[in-house]
């Protein structure tokens, strides 16, 4: 293998099971394979995240090198004849797998990624309907971490997935890898829970676990107890970025559950689909949170202004001010940067300034008490959970938040088509929130790598910014 820097603008030309391929040089092989139309199977590797090639799911013959290569972490070259189905390679994939599936708890069918899981669809697709081999690890019980997330390490498929996410993308190195080959290991720090690490609880790990091993605290129990009480009023506030996280998780079921009798949508999910769904679950009513994010901008905004008055004579500016999409930026800071904690601008989260609202409104007009009112927040994720776990539980009594997963789980359970619905529109409130007629923007921060960037500049003075504002993940999800 010839090992210059590749020129992505030169093409080579190869073979990928007798298919002839042309693709820009240094295109990884299982890249290559797609524009064959040929599906290479991998399991630890993501397209966001670097190649740890620790599975070998992905094992193809390359000619000219006299041996197996890793898919994934490989380049094609000028001439390769790359074979990607031969009888030794699926005989040496469903002896990797089976090697994996032996210790792994049999419990798919209650497993909260059962049909969503890419370990079920591998299996699934290789045909393993036998192990030829003993277990030999012994179960724990899962951790519930903050009850935001659980990590059940009996399920781990050591990916690495997770530590890459959490290490490289977010920079926070909370879980880590221990020990080599076959005694590999995904721990945390000393193995204390999360809470006791560095950990902020921003669910990246969730969000690139391919099976259950590390999955959001799941409260979807608690929302159904709610909905089947015709006593009870149980109402829906939904993120505006939401519908845009249904379709996310729908396009990855899609990807991975082709041999579950998986239905494709006609369609992306609109969010007047969205509204019909949730009411079809028995929501009694569904609103908008939009308007619950101007009003807490506006509340920012307020404090923002008398701190920046108050600046001018005091020697404590505490600019610029620093806010986040969630409780999880709050820990960051004082888990990184404690000496820059009165930075932080307090407000209420908009679920909950919503939810206040909406619960004394609807209990002064309907006569309704407010014990018998249920909120759920539809967030795009479940760092939105960390929140309520380190609030009082009195402050939110009957709040539950649900991530899009959740909300697919219980789309799936309730057997709705959300092909043939019809679309709905929001409800409408008439509750008071502050006014929202200010231009004043922070600058936007995404992901936790950028945001110690940022913070470092804020703790050398070097930040012109007045206000900045922390988004925990990379992506551009509210
Ligand atoms: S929640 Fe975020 S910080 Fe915590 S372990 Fe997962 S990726 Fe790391
Ligand atoms: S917890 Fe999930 S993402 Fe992390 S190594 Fe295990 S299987 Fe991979
Ligand atoms: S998918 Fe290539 S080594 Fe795991």
């Amino acid at each position: 293998m010839s090992h210059h820097k590749p020129d992505p603008n030169k093409n080579v030309n190869l073979t990928i099971d007798g298919i002839p391929v042309t693709v820009p040089e240094g295109t990884g092989i299982v890249e290559a394979a797609k524009k064959a139309n040929v599906k290479i199977p991998v399991l630890c590797d993501h397209p966001d995240l670097c190649k740890r090639a620790l599975c070998r799911i992905c094992v193809v013959e390359c000619d000219g090198r006299g041996k197996l290569v890793a898919a994934c972490a490989n380049p094609v070259y000028e001439g390769a004849s790359i074979v990607t189905n031969s009888h030794r390679l699926i005989e040496i994939r469903k002896t990797i797998l089976e090697l994996i599936l032996v210790n792994h708890p049999q419990d798919c069918l209650y497993c909260v990624r059962n049909k969503n899981c890419e370990l079920q669809s591998l299996a699934e697709s290789l045909g393993i309907h036998d192990i030829h081999f003993h277990q030999t690890a012994e179960h724990a019980p899962p951790s519930i971490e903050c009850e935001t997330l659980v990590r059940d390490m009996n399920k781990c498929v050591k990916c690495a997935r997770c530590v890459e996410e959490c290490q490289e993308v977010q920079n926070i190195r909370a879980i880590n890898t221990s020990h080599r080959s076959h005694e590999l290991g995904i721990t945390t720090p000393y193995k204390q829970p999360l809470d006791e690490s560095a950990c902020v609880f921003c669910g990246q790990c969730v969000s690139v676990c391919p099976v259950g091993a590390i999955y959001e605290y799941d409260q979807r129990a608690q929302i159904w107890e709610s909905l089947y009480n015709r006593e009870r009023l149980t109402i829906a506030q939904v993120s505006p970025a939401f519908v845009a996280m249904l379709n996310k998780e729908y396009s990855n079921i899609d990807e991975h559950m082709e041999g579950f009798g998986h239905k494709h949508l006609s369609a992306p999910i609109t969010a007047g689909k969205l509204i019909a769904a949730i009411k079809r679950l028995g929501f009694d009513m569904v609103f908008d949170e939009d308007i619950a994010i101007k009003a807490h901008v506006s509340e920012q905004i307020i404090e923002l202004e008398k701190r920046t008055a108050r600046s001018d004579h005091s020697k404590k500016q505490k600019l610029p001010a620093i806010t986040g999409c969630s409780e999880g930026v709050n820990r960051f800071i004082h888990n990184f940067y404690p000496e820059l904690v009165d930075h932080i601008l307090p407000s209420k989260s908009p679920s909950k300034l919503f939810a206040d609202e909406i619960k004394k409104s609807y209990a002064a007009e309907e006569g309704v008490d407010l014990e018998q009112i249920t909120t759920v927040s539809f967030v795009p994720c479940i760092a939105q959970k960390y929140r309520m776990s380190k609030r009082a539980a009195s402050e939110y009594k009957n709040d539950y938040t649900l991530s899009a997963k959740e909300l697919m789980r219980m789309i799936i359970f309730a057997g709705i088509d959300i092909d043939s619905l019809e679309e709905e529109i929001f409800n409408t409130y008439n509750v008071e929130l502050p006014s929202t007629d200010s231009a004043e923007k922070p600058q936007i921060v995404h992901g936790l790598a950028q945001a110690h960037k940022v913070m470092e500049s804020v703790r050398k003075g070097e930040c012109d910014a007045k206000w900045v504002e922390i988004h925990s993940c990379a992506s551009d999800c509210c």
